[in-house]
């Protein structure tokens, strides 16, 4: 409790001008608790016209105004109350509303006990009775300039935290917008090549479904798992109708051949890799960090790539070749061969998973093509619910 004789009732000292604007904010509450009736009445007249000042008689009356969201710069406790003690309270509260500025008075022979409380970080300081009337307001005083500086610097930290994740989605909206607007002209020139093959139906739309599904079925199996992930599964699925973006290179004469191509014929045939991947890198120019452009790429180059290296785009083998090229290799033989073409029949599903499996040694990934038997029963009702609408396609 306070030494009632030791306050002056003595004029407080006149506020610096950078207080004095304080005072009318409502940052000048107080709540000040002690069990002595009489002593809050004095210190409500001595203070009251300097702060805004609340009352409790007891630590449990202290913690029902804060939790009802009343608001305080700072908490003045006394240290001897019955129940909760001053250190407890100020503990609280220093769990609960970590901002306000808790203050302790004490005895003289309170001294241990409030030193622990201040090195526990509950008591910002603690005023030793007796005490004077300019000590007390120069504590509060002291108390509200560190609540304003902490509040100040909680307001700094999450404007800064605000601008940044507001930075983090601005960017993410621009490069997802760049990627779409990148992707658009590619997808529009995916689809010019597609109109010029004249029979290939739903195929791109069917390839990009198998290879959704195909990259989850390798995951899902713990396969490439250091490669895989959501981002790879959204880019495949859009960068795998660029396959055979380099076919609009390809003159009509050659690609619409309704014959077998001659060898001359085959050479130019088989640099449409390398147009795709050419075409692609000149739309990357501008965005070369976008996924899907850059998965684009490495479809569109090495989708004619052998498992065993003896395929074309580079001549890559085995896991050297980009995983996105060989899962497209996967789905787009399966997509063929199930699908009508001018010199075939489609053929059964099982007859086609055979062959792949079978490829699994020359041909393609045989990690992919055991991905392919493993979920063909998906495979193949994803491939009948996208099957061609009219015209047989392949
Ligand atoms: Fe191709
Ligand atoms: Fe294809």
């Amino acid at each position: 409790m306070f030494d009632f004789d030791a306050f002056t009732f003595e004029s407080p000292p006149a506020l610096p001008c950078s207080l004095g604007s304080l005072a009318a904010g409502s940052g000048r509450r107080v709540l000040i608790v002690d069990d002595e009736p009489l002593l809050l009445d004095h210190l409500n007249r001595m203070l009251g016209g300097q702060f805004d000042c609340q009352f409790a008689t007891n630590g449990e009356e202290a913690l029902r105004l804060i939790r009802s969201g009343q608001r305080f710069s700072v908490v003045l406790a006394d240290l001897c109350m019955p129940g909760m003690n001053g250190v407890q309270l100020l503990g609280k509260i220093q769990e609960e509303s970590p901002e306000v500025v808790r203050i302790l008075i004490t005895g003289s022979g309170d001294v241990d006990t409030a030193l622990r409380g201040l090195h526990e970080g509950a008591i910002y300081r603690f005023l030793q009775k007796p005490c004077s009337n300019e000590n007390v307001v120069a504590a509060i005083e002291d108390g509200i300039l560190r609540h304003r500086r902490k509040a100040t610097l909680r307001i700094d930290r999450e404007r800064a935290q605000f601008a940044m994740q507001a930075s983090k989605g601005f960017n993410a909206l621009l490069e997802e917008r760049l990627d779409q607007a990148q992707y658009s002209t590619v997808f529009a020139l995916a689809k010019l090549a597609e109109e010029r093959d004249d029979c290939t139906g739903k195929h791109l739309e069917r390839v990009s479904t198998f290879c959704r599904e195909l990259a989850i079925g390798l995951l899902e199996a713990g396969h490439y798992v250091d490669q895989i992930d959501d981002r790879f599964i959204r880019d495949i699925e859009r960068s795998a109708i660029l396959h055979d973006i380099g076919k609009v290179g390809i003159p009509d004469s050659i690609l619409l051949k309704p014959g077998k191509l001659t060898a001359e014929e085959w050479e130019v045939m088989r640099k449409h890799p390398q147009i795709g991947a050419e075409t692609i890198a000149a739309i990357m120019h501008a965005n070369p960090s976008s996924s899907v452009l850059r998965m684009g790429y490495d479809v569109a180059l090495n989708h004619h790539e052998m498992w065993d290296g003896s395929g074309y785009g580079q001549g890559l083998v085995g896991e050297n070749i980009p995983l996105a090229a060989r899962i497209l290799k996967v789905a787009d033989c399966y997509d063929a061969l199930t699908t009508i073409r001018p010199y075939k029949k489609p053929w059964t599903h099982a007859d086609a998973i055979a062959h792949i499996v079978r490829g699994g040694e020359t041909e393609f990934d045989p990690i992919v093509a055991a991905t392919l038997r493993r979920i063909g029963s998906l495979i193949e009702a994803l491939r009948l619910s996208l099957a061609d609408d009219v015209k047989a396609a392949g």
